[in-house]
């Protein structure tokens, strides 16, 4: 059985409101709250006077209305008596400027103090519902690291940095060699002299930077694993675990594969539109998310926000149109979603969220937005073995965490932007309708048929070996620019040739390399079957000398049109594409629909802003046919009204 329900604020209203607020969300055909994760001052209001009556009433009256219910622990939002009593929990941004009580997430994940008392309450708490049969869910602190709080630049940071380091590398020498010290003259003769990455005059150690990225992963997911331990240690065996992933998770200072790693399942915040936006993100991009969510564990995955009313804090935007908030809901139950809250019942009057709109407004009437979730979960309630289904993706896009702040550290182009390069190779297939997984590089890809390296320029000689067996027993593999520049360390390879340790595999070396803007775009001309006449690179340019591979683009302008800039090359039984630049998606369309053809895999020519998602129970397709427009459409002889999904029996 799915679970349908709302994120539920009981303390934010009377104790009078909660018998009309549980009827209106037990009339949406909902059966969870979500409840608790801002709560620490209610529970302990003071040091160690630990109180939960009053979540103890919430949960007697959501029983009364057969309401199952996730718990959220509250670390993400600190007493003030606490931030009084350790000034030190406050984190500190790069110019050593505290973050002030009074926002949330603010703490130091290397304060031992806060530590401690998240601990004790995390504890105190899970101990106190372990046989509370309505609480089947902890949900451990919420959405870490979001909104800068990965980022901490305090002396207990910097403390923690330098002892992180001593116990990675052998001795100070050995860190000097790797990092490259002599350059600049920054040898240092002891770990207590290493800096943290605050501001300095032109830029710091690149592997530096990357060791920071890693420290700062490291503070954050050992805190999280910290808290989930005790949860797991004081839970009823009725009650599960898990954290929910915020947006922009590539823009993030953590591994989040690594993160979710000790909880039972992922449950993501799907907000399409947040803030100032003029309008949502693009729907391939919003699938992506949804398959890098359920690409963390390799299973279905909880949305335990999704967006019903428009969101922000001080500036707000984009009004999701009637449906369209509907639509991305099905969109999220297609791509593997088996659960669903919808943030928040009612919009808050007081505080920092009054325009984080829910699912009622402050009027407290039931408009349009509660009829919409009403549909959804009368719908949806119908599928539980569809929303259990596993999801087989024939084609797979890897990244890792230490490529993306390598990047980071470096953009190289000033227009660079990691998510969408992920995107420029994600796009052409999301737009055939096939189906992706959305995995960390060092997951075992051998079983896909296709897999995708968006700009992958830490590649070390492991990853190249397994994309070479890959592609040997007839996988097809398509790099973008910059592929195997650098090692782990951040450092560039000496000696080798561009891409480095896969030049055999691309049958390609670089001659030379051209940072480019967004708006510096080169035409490139196609020469080959799967080729458009001409396309155009922006971004970046390797200018590539084609060492057996065949040349798919060439650049036209006249000093370097004898270089390639696209090109295949056979590799045992398969393929391996070089994108030597920013190619426009439409160059790519004619290699992509080959490629998937060639592998039989399941695609179709939707018209654009209908998107196709295909699931299978026990051999019975489900169609979910999507109308990602404000426009009727017709497409496979039904009529799609504007943002309409239907989801079809084949
Ligand atoms: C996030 C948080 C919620 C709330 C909403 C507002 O996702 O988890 O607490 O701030 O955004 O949109
Ligand atoms: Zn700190």
């Amino acid at each position: 059985m799915s679970y349908f329900g709302v994120d539920y604020y009981p303390e934010h209203w009377p104790l009078s409101q909660m018998e009309e607020d549980l009827t209106g969300i037990k009339g949406l055909g909902a059966n969870m709250i979500r409840i608790g994760e801002f709560a620490w001052h209610v529970m302990e209001p003071k040091e160690g006077e630990f109180d939960f009556s009053y979540f103890d009433k919430v949960i007697e009256q959501a029983k009364a209305y057969d309401f199952k219910v996730m718990f959220g622990t509250p670390t993400a939002t600190f007493p003030a008596w606490l931030a009084n009593k350790f000034p030190s929990i406050l984190s500190k941004d790069e110019y050593g400027t505290v973050r002030e009580f009074g926002g949330r997430r603010q703490y130091c994940f290397n304060s031992e103090e806060y530590r401690q008392y998240s601990t004790r309450i995390t504890r105190e708490l899970v101990k106190h519902y372990r046989n509370e049969e309505a609480i089947v869910v902890w949900q451990v602190d919420n959405e870490f690291g979001h909104e800068g709080s990965d980022q901490c630049y305090c002396d207990q940071c910097k403390g923690a940095f330098q002892k992180f380091l001593k116990e990675k590398y052998n001795d100070i020498q050995e860190l000097n060699e790797r990092w490259g010290t002599i350059f600049w003259g920054q040898t240092y003769n002891d770990f207590t002299e290493i800096p943290a990455p605050t501001p300095t005059i032109t830029t710091h150690n690149p592997s530096l930077k990357l060791d920071w990225a890693r420290f700062r992963s490291f503070s954050l997911n050992s805190f999280a694993h910290q808290m989930t331990e005790i949860v797991r240690e004081e839970k009823g065996p009725h009650q599960e675990i898990t954290t929910n992933v915020s947006g922009g998770f590539f823009d993030k200072w953590f591994d989040h594969e690594e993160n979710l790693r000790p909880m039972d399942f992922v449950s993501y915040d799907n907000y399409p539109v947040w803030g100032g936006l003029e309008k949502p993100i693009p729907p391939s991009e919003i699938a992506m998310t949804l398959d890098f969510n359920r690409g963390l564990k390799g299973q279905n995955f909880w949305i335990v926000e999704e967006l019903m009313g428009a969101q922000g804090h001080d500036v707000i935007g984009y009004l999701p149109r009637p449906n369209q908030a509907k639509l991305w809901s099905y969109q999220a139950f297609a791509h593997g979603c088996s659960n669903m809250l919808y943030f928040r019942w009612r919009g808050m009057t007081r505080g920092a969220e009054q325009f984080c709109y829910g699912v009622i407004d402050h009027d407290n009437r039931y408009g349009r937005k509660y009829h919409e979730v009403k549909d959804v979960f009368t719908e949806m309630s119908k599928y539980d073995q569809l929303l259990e289904s596993p999801i087989e993706a024939e084609i797979a896009v890897l990244y890792d965490y230490d490529n993306i702040w390598s990047w980071r550290a470096q953009t190289q182009s000033k227009d660079f932007h990691f998510n969408q390069e992920l995107m420029r190779l994600y796009q052409p297939f999301y737009d055939l309708n096939t189906k992706l997984d959305v995995i960390p590089a060092d997951r075992d890809f051998s079983n896909y048929k296709v897999v995708l390296v968006p700009v992958m320029q830490v590649l070390n000689e492991e990853l190249a070996t397994r994309l070479k067996e890959f592609t040997q027993q007839g996988g097809t593999v398509i790099f973008s620019f910059r592929a195997g520049l650098k090692d782990k360390d951040n450092v560039i390879n000496f000696g080798q040739t561009l891409p480095g340790p896969v030049a055999d595999l691309t049958g390609i070396r670089v001659e030379e390399i051209e940072s480019l803007t967004a708006e510096h775009r080169l035409s490139v001309k196609g020469e080959h079957d799967l080729s458009q006449e001409e396309s155009y690179v922006n971004i970046w340019r390797d200018l590539i000398v084609p060492e057996g591979a065949e040349t798919i683009y060439r650049y036209t302008d006249s000093l370097y049109k004898e270089y390639a800039a696209v090109t295949r090359n056979s590799y045992g039984d398969g393929e391996a594409f070089y994108i030597g630049g920013g190619l426009d998606v439409e160059g790519l369309r004619p290699l992509v629909k080959k490629v998937v053809e060639n592998h039989n895999i399941d695609y179709e020519e939707s018209p654009i802003g209908v998107e196709v998602y295909t699931r299978v129970v026990d051999e019975e397709e489900y169609r979910f046919i999507m109308n990602h427009t404000e426009e009727e459409v017709s497409y496979m002889n039904k009529v799609l009204a504007p943002y309409e999904t239907q989801i079809v029996k084949k």
